[in-house]
């Protein structure tokens, strides 16, 4: 049984599935709702509903409060309908949008690499091709858990088109249930189902602007494909990836993005350590020590007009490289964040800085 959804103010009239997820459906018959977590954590897919019945799924009670309940809105990525319905989504227009419907894969994992004592990379042989934008993710399914959670894409869509497998990034999270067990239990020859592309942190390249990429932690993972795309397809704007991690053995991919630099012009690389020993202790880091907000602002000189910001991380990270961007003259149209939202951050995932919901 199907129930007809109208999105206005696209007049778009969509069939959505019983028990299938206003998300869902949109975005797999090629039609774009903001979302963020896609587990009701975040609150990015809040839709008005102007009429018909929904049932509100595993909101969390953050990111959809009991007043907004009253006033009509839900959350897309956990609303299912009970009635044709019709809503009102923030359906904006972004010109270097590619419209691409997600869809479901199979996958064989055929390696894991440690890439530090917290992350390791997985790479996932896909059933069939996959076609994204740098810096977009996945929904991974969790064996056993029956939910999802949301991995970018480490490698440029070049790469995975050549090689037919995506490599996913997983930073292990204390008492975090998906990431233990890809950790701990996942292992070389199994199966898993994912779904995607999802999200819209790309590369805005009609700006024709400077670039400066800001990570942290497992965060490297869009501007990692991000940035490989652009060199791989001869962009010549500058690029700068400001990277930050706890200490040198967290520091992956360095000697990758040192060779990079060397090899192109337009591309700087400025890596920063905010709990690394100092040389007393043996250290021999002799790169930038601090957050990643620090050395960019060290590395900019304070000022950030002009530039197009892409920001990639936790929510923290994202939040203070905002905070430093916006000093720097960088306002919100510059700014594009993935912030790597996890249950923990339910309740705290948008910016106060930024008018736009
Ligand atoms: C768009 C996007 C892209 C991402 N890309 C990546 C990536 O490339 N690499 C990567 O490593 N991560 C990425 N993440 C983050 C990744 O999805 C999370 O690390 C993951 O969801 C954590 O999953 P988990 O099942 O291990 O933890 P969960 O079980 O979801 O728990 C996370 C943390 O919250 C705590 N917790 C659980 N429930 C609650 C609760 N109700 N209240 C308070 N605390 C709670 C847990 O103890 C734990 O510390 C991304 C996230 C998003 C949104
Ligand atoms: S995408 Fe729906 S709450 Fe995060």
């Amino acid at each position: 049984m199907s129930y007809q959804l109208t999105i206005e103010p696209l007049g778009a009239v969509i069939d959505v599935e019983e028990g299938q997820t206003i998300l869902d459906a949109a975005l797999r018959q090629g039609l774009y709702i903001p979302h963020a977590c896609g587990h009701g954590l975040c609150g990015t897919c809040k839709v008005q509903v102007c009429g018909g019945e929904v049932d509100h799924g595993a909101a969390n009670p953050f990111a959809l409060m009991d007043f907004e309940r009253d006033e009509g809105k839900t959350l897309a990525c956990c609303a299912t309908l009970q009635d044709d319905v019709t809503i009102e989504a923030d359906m904006d227009d972004e010109p270097d949008a590619r419209i691409i419907p997600v869809r479901d894969f199979a996958a064989t994992v055929t390696r894991i690499v440690d890439l530090t004592p917290t992350i390791k990379a997985l790479h996932l042989a896909l059933d069939k091709p996959i076609d994204f934008q740098a810096g977009q993710y996945v929904q991974l399914e969790i064996p056993g858990l029956g939910q999802s959670r949301a991995f970018s894409i480490a490698n440029a869509p070049a790469d995975v088109q050549r090689s037919g497998e995506v490599e996913l990034n997983v930073r292990i999270v204390a008492g975090g249930a998906g990431t233990t067990y890809l950790h701990e239990k996942l292992k070389v020859g199994d199966r898993l189902r994912l779904s995607g592309p999802y999200g819209r942190f790309f590369v805005r390249q009609s700006a024709h602007l400077p670039m400066v990429f800001m990570a942290g932690g497992s965060g490297l993972s869009s501007p990692r494909s991000m940035v490989l795309d652009l060199l791989g397809q001869g962009c010549t704007e500058p690029i700068t990836l400001v990277y930050g991690q706890r200490t040198r053995a967290e520091l992956y991919y360095h000697d990758e993005f040192v060779a990079l630099a060397a090899q192109h012009p337009n591309f700087t690389y400025v890596p920063v350590l905010s709990n690394e020993p100092d040389a007393a202790e043996g250290s021999d880091w002799t790169g930038a020590r601090g957050f990643v907000h620090d050395a960019a602002k060290a590395h900019f000189g304070g000022s950030f007009a002009g530039h197009k910001a892409y920001l990639c991380g936790p929510p923290p990270m994202v939040e203070a490289c905002i905070g430093t961007l916006m000093q720097g003259r960088l306002f919100e149209d510059g700014i594009h964040t993935e912030k790597f939202i996890s249950a923990a951050d339910a309740n705290a995932q948008r910016s106060p800085l930024f008018k736009r919901v």
